[in-house]
Order: structure tokens, then sequence, then C-alpha cells
């Protein structure tokens, strides 16, 4: 006999494509002490300007307190959008504020493009592998997902104009910077390759750069909405140069998605707090993210050496491969001979390092040999002994399946 309580809660259809973030749940095994987590997509909490927010929250507080704690018009903050619009034309693009909407982060953005664009079947074009967020995000929308064929640089021009779904592509959503997970940088010449490539085929482009300010040696190519102008939508965030507990992120639309974006958001949470946004205008006002940088990427650059210093070492003789990215967070390492990351990951957590499998990124099954590290949160003198711990589970894998491939 079955006891098991039945709900009165039927589901809406939509939930059946919620997935749970694996790497959420990776994340609570790592809160126990002894595991160095190469896998959670947090920046260093050394990096937040904590005394820079003290200060601005107290402004805030002290100059206006009552607007601050008020309601506040869904699309953002007038002196933090203009601010949004000054910073994108110091790199070369000219955007009015008025097509600036401020967002609950970008993921919110993410989201409310997938309720504004994507109907159920639309062909929703994503590299491989992408950002499991943003899957996250457009799948409750019920999307014909299209893996756009890719190499080193990013997305193939030519991928634009094969949907495997028939029809044109809805959108392509596009991480030229430090893409997350792979690391990759998209090239200038690719950049515009693929804006000619969507102009001709009016392919629309959603560009998420949440870590393009996060370069080493040299900054990026201008935005593909730069070269793209009403093709474009772009995505930008303060939780990489500022603190991701702010919950601030913003987009860039063409006018009459603005206005409908506008709508969704309303609908959503009717505004992003307009407390947090004054703080962070307070914080960023007098050029704090130009002086705060500079220590941020060399940190993140002198994790990133060792990191791959560490890999060189223990995972090279393994037969292992990576990405060296030139900024962000993220290195994309691939295993030997048919090796499974899935299948190593609760080996590698018990053994005291965990990471983010592959196959997390992947709309249709691949990345089975992948695994993402992060160096953002893990400091430089642990990463040695994490890979050496993750090179032992990677050693002993072919034991557990002898015929040295996984199930
Ligand atoms: C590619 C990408 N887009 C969007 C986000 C969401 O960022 P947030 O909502 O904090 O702005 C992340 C977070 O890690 C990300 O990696």
């Amino acid at each position: 006999m079955n006891h098991a309580p039945r709900s009165i809660w039927t589901l809406a259809r939509r939930t059946e494509r919620l997935r749970p973030s694996s790497i959420r749940e990776i994340l609570k095994l790592t809160e126990r002490s002894g595991v160095v987590s190469l896998a959670g997509g947090l920046p260093s909490p050394q990096v937040f300007p904590v005394e820079a927010v003290a200060e601005a929250t107290a402004r805030v507080l002290r100059d206006q307190p009552r607007e601050a704690l008020q309601y506040a018009p869904t699309e953002g903050f007038g002196p933090l959008r203009e601010w949004i619009a000054a910073d994108l034309a110091t790199g070369g693009w000219m955007v009015p504020p008025s097509q600036v909407l401020i967002t609950t982060g970008s993921q919110q953005a993410l989201d409310l493009l997938g309720k504004v664009l994507v109907d159920p079947g639309s062909a929703v074009g994503v590299e491989a592998p992408t950002y499991l967020g943003a899957l996250q995000a457009f799948a409750p929308y019920e999307p014909a997902w299209v893996t756009l064929a890719c190499d080193a640089q990013g997305p193939l021009p030519d991928a634009l104009a094969t949907p495997s779904a028939g029809g044109t592509l809805r959108l392509a959503y596009l991480q030229p910077n430090f893409q997350n997970p792979s690391g990759r940088l998209m090239p200038g010449a690719r950049r515009r390759a693929l804006v000619d490539q969507a102009l001709r085929l009016g392919v629309p482009l959603v560009e998420d750069n949440p870590y393009g300010e996060l370069w080493f040696d040299a900054p990026p190519a201008p935005p593909l909405a730069a070269l793209a102008g009403e093709g474009a939508v772009y995505l930008g965030s303060f939780s990489k140069v500022l603190a991701p507990g702010l919950r601030l992120g913003y987009l860039v639309a063409p006018p009459h998605l603005h206005a409908r974006l506008v709508q969704a958001k309303q609908a959503a949470d009717l505004h992003t707090s307009g407390f947090n946004q004054r703080v962070a205008f307070e914080t960023v006002r007098d050029g704090l993210l130009q002086r705060h940088l500079p220590a941020v990427r060399a940190r993140y650059k002198a994790q990133r050496d060792a990191l791959i210093a560490a890999l060189e070492t223990e995972l090279r003789p393994l037969g292992c491969d990576w990405t060296v990215p030139a900024g962000g967070m993220f290195c994309w390492v691939s295993l030997p001979g048919g090796l499974d990351a899935d299948e190593c990951l609760p080996h590698a957590v018990a053994a005291g390092v965990a990471f983010v499998p592959g196959s997390s990124f992947f709309v249709d099954g691949g990345g089975q040999g992948m695994m993402r590290l992060s160096f953002a949160t893990a400091p430089a003198a642990r990463m040695a002994d994490a890979v050496r711990a993750l090179a032992g589970v990677i050693r002993l894998a072919p034991s557990r399946h002898p015929t040295g491939m996984a199930p």
C-alpha cells in the first residue's frame, strides 16, 4: 500500500524544466571545513571593498535616508544609470542612460529576457559549454536549445545559420569575455565576424559580460553590443567588481525591448533595492573601481598562476589538458582517457577538493570528461595541495573502473 501523502498542490508544467544547480549542491558539501573549493563561482571575499561600502552606506543613511528606504522606479536609480552609461562610454560604446535597466543581479536580466523573448519551442542558441545559470533562467520558457559549434575563440559565425530546430534563432546567448566555464576570450576579429553574420541573418545577440573587467594583461576588445547596435542586448554586473551581495546588475536594450523588460521586471519585483543602488552609486561615483580593480586583477592573476603551475606539476603527467585564461575566474580542464568528472567528484570532495563537473554546462549531455576549476576563492598557498588531492583522485579513477573507462 502506498502511504505517500498526495499533495493538493499541482505544479505547473514548466517546473519540470527547473533544474537543480549541481554547483549549489556541491557548495553545500564544501561548507564542511578542510575542503578547498575550486568549484564555486564566488569572487574572493578578500577583495570586497568593505570600508568603501561602509562609508557609502553611512552617507546614504545620513544624506538621503527617506528616499533610499522608499519604493523606487523600476528602471533604476537615475545617477547609477548615468554612471553605467558613462562607464560604458570609456570603453568606446555610447549608450543613452534611458536604455539602461538596473536588475537584481544579471541573473534577473536573464530571466526577464527569457520571459519577454522565448516562446515554447523558440530556438535559443548557446555556446558549448555555457553558463549553467543561463540555462536555468531560460529553461522554464521552454526553448528548443541549439548548441552553437565553437572553437578556442568562441562560437563560429556560421553556427548562427544552422539552428537544428529550423527557422532563425530567437536569440543567441554569448559570453565573449573569460567565459564561464571555459575561460575563453573572443578576439576582436571573431566579434566582428559574429556580429556581421548575426546582423545578416537577423539573429539577436544576448551578450553577458560579468567578467570583462577581470583581465590580467590587456582589456578585451569592445563588446559585441557596441558593434551590433540594436541587434544586441548587453548584460553587466557589479557582482565581480564590487560585491555579489548587493545583487546589482544591469542590461542595455533597444527602446521597444527595454519597455517590455521594464514591464516584466515590474511584475517580478517592482524594482531592484533602491537602497543598494544608492550605496553602490556612492561607492563607485568618485572612481573607486579604477583604484580598486588593479588589486583584484593582480590577486586573481597570481591565483591563476598558482593553479596553472600546480596543474603542470600534478595533472600534466596524468594526461590532462586545460585552458590558460587571460582573465576572469575559471580554468577548463579535460581529463584523459574517457574519465568521467561526475564520477570523480564525490571522491575528490572526500579527498578535500571540489570542482564542478563539465556536464553541468551542456544542454546536450556533453562535457563528461571536463571540469571547471575556479581560481578566484582558494588562496594561492593552498592551490598546490588542492591540485595534488585532485591528482590522487584522477590517478585512482581507472582502478575504480578496471577497464580504465568510466561507466
Ligand atoms: C556568466 C554569468 N552570468 C551571470 C551571472 C549572474 O551574476 P549576478 O546575478 O551576480 O550579476 C553569473 C554569475 O556567476 C555568471 O557567471
